[in-house]
């Protein structure tokens, strides 16, 4: 029998997401792709002037898809912007809005045969969805994704707080 998602190492971390050497790592966009607060001013910054170069060729990006770009002065090798729901009370589809952010952000690295992905805390800042809830969903649908995902081996999830954080390892203890 083989289970080639089983040795997929799953975690959390806390950290900075520009800093980390992923293959890929994930922005929380808004749906122009061209820049913003939070993790996404941050990626901007750290990537410098050519990735809102690239941005601006995508067209933006609907709520709850996602589109890929270089990673220029990052240490990853590219980036998936995304772009989560706005919280507004968790009846207007925010639960599966969310979840087509991760599930879309993994299909885009299995294509490309991608190894590993960081995700942020998607749309828990500006966008006010409760960490809580948002934890859940992110990692249930993580590990959804990566049984049709076989190239990936590392999922990060990485959080800015330690509170983030402790939400993330409750969930992913065995
Ligand atoms: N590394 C990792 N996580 C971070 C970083 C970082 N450098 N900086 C912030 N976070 P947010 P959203 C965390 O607000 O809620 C932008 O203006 C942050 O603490 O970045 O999806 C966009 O352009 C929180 O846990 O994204 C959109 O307009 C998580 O990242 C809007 O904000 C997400 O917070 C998107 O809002």
């Amino acid at each position: 029998m083989t289970e080639h998602h089983s040795d997929v190492r799953l975690h959390a971390v806390q950290a900075d997401i520009t800093t980390l050497r992923m293959d890929a790592i994930v922005n929380a966009a808004n749906s122009s792709l061209l820049g913003g607060g939070g993790v996404d001013g941050a990626i901007h910054r750290a990537a410098g002037p050519e990735l809102v170069h690239e941005c601006r060729l995508l067209g933006g990006c609907k709520t709850g898809e996602a589109k890929a770009t270089k990673a220029y002065r990052l240490p990853a090798k590219c980036i998936i912007h995304t772009v989560g729901p706005v919280w507004r009370g968790g009846s207007n589809g925010e639960t599966a809005l969310l979840a087509s952010c991760y599930r879309r952000a993994i299909d885009i690295a299995a294509a490309r045969g991608l190894a590993s992905i960081a995700f942020p805390a998607i749309s828990t800042g500006i966008y006010g969805y409760p960490l809580a809830l948002a934890a859940g969903t992110a990692v249930a649908t993580v590990r959804n994704a990566l049984l049709t995902a076989p190239s990936l081996r590392e999922v990060l999830f990485c959080c800015f707080s330690a509170d983030d954080l402790a939400h993330y390892q409750a969930l992913l203890e065995p």
